[in-house]
């Protein structure tokens, strides 16, 4: 009965426009997996962390997460694939028969805190079999169709603004019932690894961009719980910024 945490880190984070991956980037002189590796440990509920890192950077990363005298727990270090779920599936393959729990966060949330990782293995204990933190969204969200369009007929007047790129809206689910979800995403490690044998052998147009997502899939039960602003995921300089913010915030 333990707990192993997947730590995905395997994006190259080209919308950062850095020239090294995302995981790499320092925030006060910590990267990214670190402080997220970091705030696995401290929670005293993660048992051992597999780092999931871009291939051929396995060494480099070990360095810098591994070597981090605070992260106190075992790290392993693993190539990733070529989708965020292919970097899972080499994570959960290293996972050991006592690990009945499985918990899936991505390095691109440094700040995701300790008490939200116990809030995720606590749910899972409990016998949610998954279990995902998620909060309310604010915006009002829309279903599109990506379809190519035709050029939309350029009204008189549009002057040299160019044809406005104008996707036709689908449907408007009830925002009360939507969550923005987040990680750390917590498994019974046999439904995940059902979940990802099962999506490795099913032709999709799109890879996953979460792992509830698959077991949902399954037509299995998955259960949210509050997830938190400081989990927010970093994308852009402006994340970045405001990660800065919560990370400061959290050690006043
Ligand atoms: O690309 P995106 O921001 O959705 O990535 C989410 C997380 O998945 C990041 O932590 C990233 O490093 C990780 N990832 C991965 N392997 C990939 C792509 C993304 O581990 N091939």
């Amino acid at each position: 009965v333990t707990t192993i945490a997947i730590l995905t880190a395997a994006g190259s984070g080209t919308r950062l426009g850095r020239d090294i991956p995302k995981a790499l980037v320092e925030i006060d002189g910590v990267p990214l997996v670190t402080h997220a590796a970091r705030r696995l440990a401290a929670s005293g509920v993660v048992d051992s962390i597999v780092v999931t890192c871009p291939p051929g950077l396995a060494s480099v990363v070990a360095d810098v997460v591994a070597r981090d005298a605070l992260v106190g727990v075992p790290v392993r270090v693993v190539d990733g694939g070529a989708t965020r779920q292919a970097s899972v599936a080499a994570g959960l393959a290293l996972a050991g028969p006592d690990d009945d729990v499985v918990l899936v966060h991505d390095a691109a949330r440094p700040f995701a805190s300790a008490a939200l990782v116990r809030r995720v293995v606590s749910a899972v204990r409990d016998g949610h079999r998954a279990v995902v933190p998620g909060v309310p969204v604010v915006d009002t969200i829309k279903t599109v169709t990506d379809a190519d369009l035709p050029p939309a007929p350029a009204p008189s007047g549009t002057g040299a603004m160019g044809a406005v790129v104008a996707e036709p809206v689908i449907s408007t689910p009830q925002r009360a019932q939507l969550r923005a979800v987040q990680t750390p995403q917590g498994f019974d490690r046999a439904l995940l690894e059902r979940a990802h044998d099962a999506a490795a052998h099913r032709a999709v147009d799109a890879p996953a961009t979460d792992d509830a997502g698959l077991v949902e899939a399954l037509g299995e039960r998955v259960v949210v719980v509050a997830g938190e602003d400081a989990a927010l995921k970093v994308t852009t300089e402006r994340d970045l910024v405001l990660a800065t913010l919560y990370a400061r915030q959290a050690e006043k």
